[in-house]
C-alpha cells in the first residue's frame, strides 16, 4: 500500500485523536440504519438493554415491529396502536389535515377535537399512509446493468405487475448501492383527535428546535380498509384497518440510561458531502432560502394574528416555512463552530493524501470537485432566486403552469390547447383552495424587491424593466415593488379563480401576452431556462465526483460501516435517554415535567397560552396512572437517538418493544446535525407517552379511543 506523506500523515493523525477525543465526550449513536441488516447491530443494541431478537424487529416470516410503523402522507412518521388501525403521529403532522378539515365555527387547531364515535371520525381528504412491506438489495441488477434505468423498472414492474404492492428502487451512498423497497399505501385516513394547539403547538415557534421543551405534539389518526382489509379508496362502508402488528404502550416510563430504539422516514440528510458542497449549503443556499422565507412569513404572520380566516387557511403553510427559516438559521449558528470546519479539513487532507497515490480519476476527485463548485456556484444561486419567486407566490405559479399553454396556442394548435387547458383547471382550481390574494399581493411585492437584489442585472425579468412597469405609481408607504404585485393583482387574470377559469374556457395567446401576471411569469421560465442550460454540466458532473468521492471515502476507512443518508425510507436509530450539556456552566436534565408548563404559561399569549382545564388538573396534581414513582408528570425527554425530519411522529421503543414516546423535534445544539453528526449533542426530543394519554385521558375524555389500546404497567 501507498503511503502518505509524513505532513499529510500528522494531519490525518490529528484528525484521528479529534475522533477520539469526540467520542469520549458523548455517547449519541451515529447512523440511520437500514431495518433489514438490523442483525448487524443486534449484539450493540443488546449491550445497551434492547430484549428484542432481530426478528422481532424486522421479518418477513411474521409480525413484526416494522409493521406498526407508516410514512405518514409521505412526510412524517405514525405507528399503529390498536387492533383497529388507530395510529398516533405528531400534532404538527396531523396539522395540515387538521387546518383543512377547521372552520371558524369548528376551529379544531384552537379547540382541539376527540371524535366520540367511529362516525364522527373525519376523513382527511388527500391523506395517505405507506407500510413497508420488505425490502432487499438490489444492487447487483442495477450496477452491472447497462442501463441502470431500465434495470431499476424492470425491477419495479415485476413487484407491481403483482397489483398488490407498489415499489421503488433507491440508490444509496451516491449509487454504490440500490436498494428496492416493496410498499402498501392506505389512502381512506381519518382524523381522530387532537389536544388544542396550546397543548400540542405549545411554546410555538419560540420554543421549536429547543430544549427544555414541554409540547404535547401528537395528533391520532386511523386507518380503514375494505371489507378484506385491503387498501381502498374512502368509502362510509369500510372498516378501521387491522394491522399484523400494533405497539403495547407502557406506562413504566424512561429514565437516563434506559434503552431506546426509533424507528420512522427520516427525510434527508448529507453527512457525505465534500467540503465545497458543505459550503456552499451553508454559507450561501441557507442565507438565501432563510432570507425569502423571512420576507414571506412576516407579512403572512401579520395578516393571520388579525384575521381568523386567513389564519385558518395560512396556517398550515406557515408552519412549515417557519419550521425551516428556524431550522437554517439553527444550521447557520451550528456551523459558526470553527472546530467543525478544521475537523473537515483535516479529514479531507487525511484523505486527499491517501487519495492522490490512488489509481485513476480518485486521484483528483476533491481537486476536481473544488473546481466544478468555482465554476457553477453563482449559476446555482441565481437558479434557486428564480424556483424560489416562482414558487412562493400563487399568481407566477400558475403563470409557470399555464405556459406549456401558452406554447401551444403560440404554435396555432388550437385543439391540443384547448385540451390542456381543460386539463389544467382542475389543479389551477386547487390552488385557490387556501389562497389569501390580499396577503400574496404583499407577499409578492416583498418578494420581488428580494429578488431584484439577489441577482444581477441580467437576470432581471424584462417586464420589471419595462415601461409599463415605469410608468406605475408608487403607493403610500410601499414601493416600486409594491407597485409591481399591486398591478399584479390588479389586471392578471392568475390572481381570480373566477377570471383564469374564464379565461381557460377560451384561452388565447393575445391575452396572456397583455397580461402583467403572465408576462412576468414567462419572464421567469424564460430566465429558468438559461439558468438550467448553465448549470446541466454542474448537475451531471457532480453526480459523478460525488459517486467517485464516496468510493475514495469508503475505501480510505475500509473498516467503517457506512450507513446511507436519510431519503424518506424506513430507519432504525437506537440510543438511550441521555441529558447533554449545552455550554459552559448549563446542564441540562434528560426530562421536563409539568411544572415548566406552569413555569412558561403566558395568558392570552398566542404561544404560551395553557387552556384553563390544563392548568388546574396540573395545579391540582391530578395525574393519575400517568405519574411518575415522585407523583410528577413528565412531559417531555430526551434520547441520544439520530433522527432528522420525516422522522416526526416516529414511536420510542423500549428494550421490550413498547412505545413509551413520540420523537418530535431535535435540539438547537445539535441542528448541524444533518450534515456533521456531534455525538455531545445530537438529541431526539420526544413527547412521554404518559403525558399524551394523560392529556386523551383527562382534557380529552377520549376513553372510548383509550379503550382500544393495550396499555401494560410496566
Ligand atoms: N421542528 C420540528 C420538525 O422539524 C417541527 C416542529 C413543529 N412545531 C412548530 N412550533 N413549528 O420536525
Amino acid at each position: 500500500m501507498a503511503r502518505p506523506q509524513i505532513l499529510k500523515l500528522g494531519k490525518a493523525l490529528l484528525f484521528v485523536c479529534a475522533l477520539l477525543l469526540f467520542s469520549k465526550q458523548g455517547k449519541a449513536d451515529e447512523g440511520m440504519w437500514l431495518p433489514m441488516h438490523v442483525k448487524n447491530y443486534m449484539e450493540v443494541m443488546r449491550q445497551k438493554g434492547c430484549l428484542l431478537s432481530a426478528e422481532d424487529i424486522y421479518s418477513l416470516n411474521k409480525a413484526s415491529l416494522k409493521d406498526a410503523i407508516v410514512h405518514f402522507g409521505g412526510f412524517c412518521t405514525g405507528e399503529l396502536v390498536s387492533s383497529q388501525g388507530l395510529v398516533f403521529t405528531n400534532h404538527h403532522c396531523g396539522y395540515d389535515a387538521i387546518a383543512s378539515l377547521s372552520s371558524p365555527e369548528h376551529n379544531y387547531l384552537d379547540s382541539g377535537y376527540w371524535a366520540p364515535s367511529f362516525e364522527k371520525e373525519l376523513p382527511a381528504e388527500g391523506l395517505f399512509v405507506t407500510f413497508l412491506v420488505r425490502m432487499e438489495d438490489v444492487t447487483d441488477r442495477v450496477r452491472y446493468a447497462k442501463d441502470k434505468d431500465e434495470a431499476i423498472k424492470r425491477i419495479v414492474q415485476e413487484v407491481e405487475s403483482e397489483g398488490k404492492y407498489t415499489a421503488r428502487v433507491t440508490p444509496i451512498l451516491y449509487e454504490h448501492q440500490y436498494i428496492l423497497w416493496v410498499y402498501q399505501t392506505f389512502e381512506d385516513v381519518r382524523f381522530v383527535g387532537t389536544p388544542p394547539a396550546s397543548i400540542g403547538k405549545f411554546g410555538g415557534d419560540t420554543d421549536n428546535w429547543m430544549w427544555p421543551r414541554h409540547t404535547g405534539d401528537f395528533s391520532v389518526f386511523r386507518v380503514y380498509a375494505d371489507a378484506n382489509n385491503e387498501p381502498a379508496a374512502y368509502s362510509p362502508d369500510n372498516k378501521p384497518y387491522q394491522p399484523k402488528h400494533f405497539l403495547p404502550i407502557s406506562l413504566a416510563g424512561i429514565s437516563p440510561g434506559d434503552f431506546t430504539m426509533i424507528m420512522g422516514f427520516p427525510a434527508r440528510t448529507t453527512r457525505y458531502l465534500p467540503l465545497p458542497a458543505m459550503e456552499f449549503k451553508v454559507r450561501e443556499q441557507y442565507p438565501a432560502l432563510k432570507s425569502m422565507f423571512a420576507a414571506m412569513l412576516r407579512i403572512m404572520e401579520r395578516d393571520m394574528a388579525a384575521n381568523i380566516r386567513v389564519k385558518l387557511a395560512l396556517a398550515s403553510t406557515q408552519a412549515r416555512f417557519a419550521n425551516s427559516e428556524k431550522y437554517y438559521q439553527g444550521v447557520m449558528e451550528a456551523m459558526r463552530d470553527a472546530g467543525i470546519w478544521e475537523q473537515r479539513q483535516a479529514f479531507e487532507s487525511g484523505l486527499e493524501a491517501w487519495a492522490a497515490n490512488q489509481e485513476g480519476d480518485m486521484k483528483t476527485v476533491l481537486k476536481d470537485f473544488r473546481a466544478l463548485y468555482e465554476s457553477a456556484q453563482s449559476s446555482m444561486m441565481q437558479g434557486l432566486a428564480i424556483r424560489l419567486v416562482q414558487s412562493l407566490n400563487p399568481v407566477l405559479a400558475r403563470g409557470k403552469t399555464l405556459y406549456p399553454l401558452y406554447r401551444k396556442l403560440n404554435e396555432g394548435k388550437d385543439e391540443e390547447a384547448q385540451a390542456l387547458a381543460d386539463q389544467l383547471k382542475k389543479r389551477l382550481e386547487r390552488s385557490f383552495e387556501n389562497d389569501q390574494p390580499a396577503t400574496y399581493q404583499k407577499v409578492l411585492g416583498a418578494l420581488l424587491k428580494q429578488y431584484k437584489f439577489s441577482v444581477p442585472a441580467e437576470r432581471i425579468p424584462n417586464w420589471m424593466n419595462s415601461k409599463e412597469v415605469a410608468k406605475l405609481k408608487t403607493p403610500e408607504g410601499g414601493d416600486r415593488y409594491q407597485a409591481m404585485a399591486n398591478h399584479i393583482y390588479d389586471a392578471s387574470v392568475l390572481a381570480t379563480q373566477e377570471k383564469l377559469m374564464r379565461f381557460l374556457s377560451k384561452p388565447s395567446a393575445k391575452d396572456l401576452e397583455k397580461d402583467p401576471g403572465f408576462v412576468l411569469a414567462k419572464d421567469l421560465v424564460k430566465l429558468e431556462t438559461e439558468i438550467e442550460a448553465a448549470t446541466a454540466y454542474f448537475n451531471s458532473r457532480e453526480e459523478q465526483l460525488l459517486h467517485l468521492w464516496m468510493e475514495a471515502w469508503m475505501k480510505y476507512q475500509p473498516n467503517r460501516n457506512f450507513y446511507p443518508d436519510a431519503n424518506s425510507t424506513l430507519r432504525l436509530t437506537y440510543g438511550t435517554v441521555e441529558a447533554y450539556d449545552p455550554r459552559d456552566a448549563v446542564e441540562y436534565s434528560a426530562t421536563t415535567s409539568y411544572e415548566g408548563l406552569l413555569e412558561k404559561e403566558i395568558p392570552g399569549d398566542h404561544e404560551f397560552d395553557l387552556p384553563a382545564t390544563l392548568k388546574s388538573l396540573l395545579k391540582k396534581r391530578d395525574f393519575g396512572p400517568y405519574a411518575n414513582g415522585s407523583g410528577d408528570l413528565q412531559v417531555n425527554f430526551l434520547s441520544n437517538n439520530d433522527i432528522t425530519g420525516g422522522n416526526s411522529g416516529s414511536p420510542v421503543i423500549n428494550a421490550k418493544g413498547q412505545l413509551v414516546g413520540i420523537a418530535f423535534d431535535g435540539n438547537w445544539e445539535s441542528m448541524a446535525g444533518d450534515i456533521v453528526f456531534d455525538p455531545r449533542y445530537k438529541r431526539t426530543i420526544s413527547a412521554d407517552i404518559r403525558y399524551v394519554l394523560f392529556v386523551m385521558d383527562k382534557l380529552g375524555g377520549a376513553q372510548r379511543l383509550l379503550d382500544e389500546l393495550t396499555i401494560v404497567k410496566n
